[in-house]
């Protein structure tokens, strides 16, 4: 029969074991956490290889994209996916060829049909990772228009996920302050006056009323800060 020594040297050696899987189990949770973020990194990078993404505005894009969801309620747990959404939608325009993604004339009916893949095309990517589902989802459905006369799926207001018409939004806004080939970015203001004239038609009028109040902020207090013109601070 064990002594009451015994036992107790038992139960510590029992709690030790515990602490050690516990530790073992963070590092490993850390780990993950390390190498998920280094692939959104890398397919970020990748973007940008393939002049497909923005550079600098595309991270502090997905900075307000989370300040947006946040204000909006999205739970903590899904800022995540919302900021991975926000910097890797267009991650399946890889797969659409240069002859179409830069052609600077219109692009014909079939061109334009392949072009409205690419959504499906990150969805198809982001889905393979794990704890990605709904960063992939919002990926899916960033070209939804709030009226339901968008892409893929003619969703409509709520029936779109609230992360992809705050992409919708970002994505959009982007586009606007851009500069192309063919013609200078908008001025701040400029797109903002597009945004919300197509509240309601194109995008959530909340969301939109959401992100203007955000970014005002940002963008005066930059502009104060540099003394640039507005278009030339994002
Ligand atoms: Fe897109």
């Amino acid at each position: 029969m064990a002594t009451a020594t015994e036992n107790a040297i038992r139960e510590f050696a029992a709690d030790q074991s515990k602490g050690a899987d516990c530790l073992r189990i963070k590092e490993l949770e850390e780990q993950q956490r390390s190498l998920m973020n280094s692939v959104i990194c890398g397919f970020n990078q990748l973007l940008d290889l393939r002049d497909l993404g923005t550079g600098v505005h595309s991270t502090r894009l997905a900075e307000w994209a989370v300040r947006v969801g946040r204000k909006l309620g999205i739970e903590e747990i899904d800022l995540h996916q919302l900021e991975v959404a926000a910097l890797l939608h267009d991650i399946g325009k890889i797969g659409i060829p240069d002859s179409i993604l830069k052609k600077e004339g219109k692009l014909t009916d079939e061109e334009r049909a392949l072009m409205n893949k690419h959504p499906e095309y990150s969805w198809s990517i982001l889905r393979l990772f794990p704890g990605l589902d709904k960063a992939s989802l919002y990926a899916l459905h960033h070209h939804e228009s709030y009226n339901g006369r968008g892409y893929p799926g003619g969703l409509k207001a709520g029936e779109i996920p609230i992360g992809s018409r705050i992409v919708a939004v970002i994505d959009a806004y982007d586009a606007m302050i851009s500069n192309r080939c063919y013609r200078k970015g908008f001025p701040h203001e400029e797109a903002v006056r597009r945004l919300v004239a197509d509240s309601g038609a194109q995008f959530d009028p909340i969301v939109v009323q959401a992100f203007v109040e955000i970014a005002g902020q940002e963008v005066a207090d930059v502009f104060l800060a540099t003394g640039t013109s507005s278009s030339a601070v994002i």
